[in-house]
């Protein structure tokens, strides 16, 4: 069974093709960063028309990796959701006409189980159920995942998402976006105690998280060194690690408690932040006193790609039986997880 793989929700466009036996063939992915970066952000408008100019490019590299041809594609998955409106439809257009015009059927996947399941593309993969961290620029929530298709959301940001406050604070040392990877890296000379950034509702027993304040406080604490410009390395190196230590305890003890709750001996990290090295380690160390096995997506599958949709396409498809029954196209830019 080969499952063709579409991601559109939001700047990276994804083609890939999944095969049940044979594996990953190609994963395809061009990223708009560079579009983007002048801006400070995703900007919605320009992100559709990129895709739409590299989605029929990207395709057929992905058959020509794969040496297939389009008439050996079974199904056609694509991200339906959640995501920026117009990025979402461009890739349900191009997914809904293709599955049409091969007489396959389409299959709308949610981007953030996705994100969720990106780890069986990994040999193996983890066992069910398990506790599941999503950490990424858009999204930050801990969930259960029963079985494939059942998610438990046991809690959220109420705000930014854990990537978002990574960038945000990177804005502010004068990193250009996104400012994820290069805020962790300058933290790594700095020291992580230099400033003591609140831990946003640590004291409370659910699962929800909050980010937007630490950027105000970060926003102050440069502001009180006389700005960006008068900030030297070390300076930036101190806020940098102090910022990344306070986002890393919320995450890490949160997760913490919900695997004492849940009784869960397999947690999933997965998302953009997921590759941050300080966050792993806290992870690892916290899990290994919990009982608890921690697996992570291959890094270039823990960030936005049209791998992930793939596999999920693929399991969706394959195990639970399931595709569009509509050729409508209605993308979700808001939709649960618990609804997937
Ligand atoms: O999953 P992803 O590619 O996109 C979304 O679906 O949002 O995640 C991107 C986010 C960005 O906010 C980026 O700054 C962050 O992940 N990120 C990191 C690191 N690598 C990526 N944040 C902190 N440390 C990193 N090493
Ligand atoms: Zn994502």
């Amino acid at each position: 069974m080969y499952v063709l793989g579409i991601e559109t929700s939001c700047d990276e466009t994804g083609i890939a093709i999944y095969h049940k036996q044979r594996g990953l063939l190609s994963n395809q992915l061009y990223s708009q960063i560079e579009v983007h970066a002048p801006y400070g952000g995703v900007v919605p408008e320009l992100a559709s028309r990129d895709h739409v100019r590299k989605l029929g490019v990207l395709y057929r590299l992905a058959l020509e990796e794969a040496r297939i041809g389009a008439s050996d594609l079974d199904v056609v998955a694509y991200t339906e959701g959640p995501g920026l409106v117009g990025p979402l439809l461009v890739g349900a257009s191009f997914a809904k006409a293709l599955a049409f015009a091969l007489g396959r059927p389409a299959l709308g996947i949610h981007h953030l189980e996705a994100h969720l399941l990106a780890s069986f593309l990994e040999k193996g993969g983890p066992d069910f159920p398990f506790l599941a961290l999503l950490v990424s620029g858009g999204h930050t929530l801990l969930a259960k995942v029963e079985q494939l298709g059942r998610y438990e959301l046991l809690g959220q940001s109420l705000d930014d998402a854990a990537g978002e406050a990574f960038d945000k604070a990177a804005k502010l040392l004068g990193l250009s976006y996104p400012g994820g990877p290069a805020l962790a890296r300058l933290a790594s000379s700095g020291r992580r105690e230099a400033y003591a950034f609140a831990r946003p509702l640590l004291h409370r027993k659910d699962y929800n998280f909050s980010f937007s304040g630490l950027k105000t406080q970060f926003l102050y604490a440069v502001e009180k060194l006389g700005g960006e410009a008068q900030l030297s390395f070390a300076d930036k190196a101190d806020l940098a690690a102090s910022v990344e230590a306070a986002i890393v305890d919320v995450l890490c003890r949160k997760t913490q408690m919900a695997i004492q709750q849940t009784g869960l001996s397999t947690l999933v990290v997965a998302g953009g932040v997921a590759a941050n090295e300080r966050l792993r380690s806290a992870l690892a160390f916290m899990s290994a006193g919990e009982g608890c096995r921690v697996v992570y997506p291959a890094l270039q599958f823990c960030t936005d790609n049209a791998a992930m949709v793939a596999i999920a396409g693929a399991l969706r498809f394959g195990v639970l039986k399931q595709h569009d029954t509509t050729w409508s196209i209605r993308p979700r830019p808001r939709w649960p997880l618990t609804q997937a």
